[in-house]
């Protein structure tokens, strides 16, 4: 038998109601949600008759064990704060906040309170990245020469952040977990097409200098296919991971292009490589949904047989290394194309 414990969703919005619909599936939970939208509480309420339902995240602290943050980046520092102060075990959306100093303040408050704080980063609880890290991490794939990220589609366009801080967390906490190494300097364009405000896409370079290798990092709120990929090149294997394929969502190429070895460079009028070609294999995943098994390990870490592996530190490196992106894409580091030669008459006739 479980332990009851009473567990409150902050921001019953996109992303919140998933949560509560998974909180309210597992065992032992008894489920609070908190929004400040009265009919997003009378949307809660049709979905979970039984959830105690509540307007403000204060009004309710008093009778919790554990609370969830899904309102929007620029609100977690604050409500994480408020119930991390109330000794509430708390799980932050990611981003964890919109601010180095607001990520520090929130797990210095955590540590003041004895609360735990979490952070969502709900890829490193998905079987496929877990399998794909075990891969990277085996040797298989052989030196990692580089990593491509893209998440694109036709997003949901934020008020409070650009598309950066909306989608690249769940790339950075990818890359930086197979790589088990934090980038330690970033570069990045990034444009807006649509709205008043934020960039709706960007290129994102990130370098590792301990694996010695380099990630690009592509997200979009404006492209026509929906693509959610990764794909690791070693110097051996490559791999790529697939979040939309149904049955494969991992393949592992054994693929891959060597410098022949030649004679004579100089008599060859291509380059001297040859290549590699053989199976692709998928390996088996058993599906569990991701945010179902973070949710679950939230609770694990509440009752004490857990601790987290998405802790408050992990989310603080993560807003590090967007902070730098946000430096980097304010830089302009253009180099101008030379201007094209005019062509005289004369020369355009001959
Ligand atoms: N882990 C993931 O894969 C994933 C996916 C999508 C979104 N998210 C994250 O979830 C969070 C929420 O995103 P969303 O798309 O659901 O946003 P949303 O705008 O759809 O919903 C936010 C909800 O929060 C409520 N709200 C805002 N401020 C509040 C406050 N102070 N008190 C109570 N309620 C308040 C709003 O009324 C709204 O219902 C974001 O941090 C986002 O980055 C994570």
């Amino acid at each position: 038998m479980f332990d009851q414990k009473k567990i409150a969703v902050v921001g019953y919005g996109y992303w919140g109601a998933k949560h509560a619909r998974v909180l309210s599936s597992l065992p032992g939970v008894a489920l609070t949600v908190i929004d400040a939208d009265e009919t997003c509480l009378a949307e809660a309420e049709k979905q979970f008759p039984a959830a105690r339902l509540v307007s403000r995240l204060d009004a309710a602290l008093d009778d919790l064990d554990g609370v969830v943050v899904a309102t929007p980046p620029g609100s977690h520092a604050t409500l994480a704060s408020q119930a991390l102060a109330a000794g509430m075990h708390t799980l932050v959306e990611k981003p964890l906040t919109t601010s180095v100093a607001d990520a520090e303040s929130l797990i210095g408050i955590a540590r003041e309170n004895n609360a735990l704080l979490m952070v969502g980063h709900t890829f490193e609880y998905n079987a496929a990245v877990r399998k794909l890290r075990e891969i990277v991490r085996s040797g298989d794939l052989g030196r990692i020469l580089y990593i491509h990220s893209s998440r694109l589609g036709l997003g949901r366009y934020q008020k409070d952040c650009d598309v950066v801080w909306d989608l690249a967390p769940h790339d950075i906490s990818i890359i930086s977990y197979l790589l088990d190494e934090m980038p330690t300097s970033v570069s990045a364009w990034a444009d807006r097409n649509v709205g008043p405000r934020h960039a709706d896409v960007a290129y994102v370079r990130l370098d590792f200098s301990e694996a010695d290798t380099h990630a690009i990092v592509h997200v979009s709120w404006l492209d026509p296919c929906k693509v959610r990929r990764v794909t690791v090149v070693g110097d051996q294997k490559m791999a790529v991971y697939d979040d939309l394929s149904d049955n494969e969502r991992i393949r592992v190429y054994d693929i891959g292009v060597d410098i022949a070895l030649m004679d004579d460079y100089t008599s060859s009028p291509s380059m001297p490589v040859s290549y590699r070609t053989g199976d692709i294999v998928s390996p088996y995943l058993a599906f569990e949904e991701p945010l179902k098994v973070q949710d679950s390990h939230f609770l694990d870490c509440i009752r004490g047989v857990a601790r987290p592996e998405s802790p408050g530190e992990r989310g603080l490196e993560v807003v590090r290394v967007l902070k730098a992106v946000d430096s980097a894409h304010s830089v302009t580091g253009r180099v101008s194309v030379a201007s094209p030669l005019r062509l005289v008459p004369e020369q355009v006739a001959q």
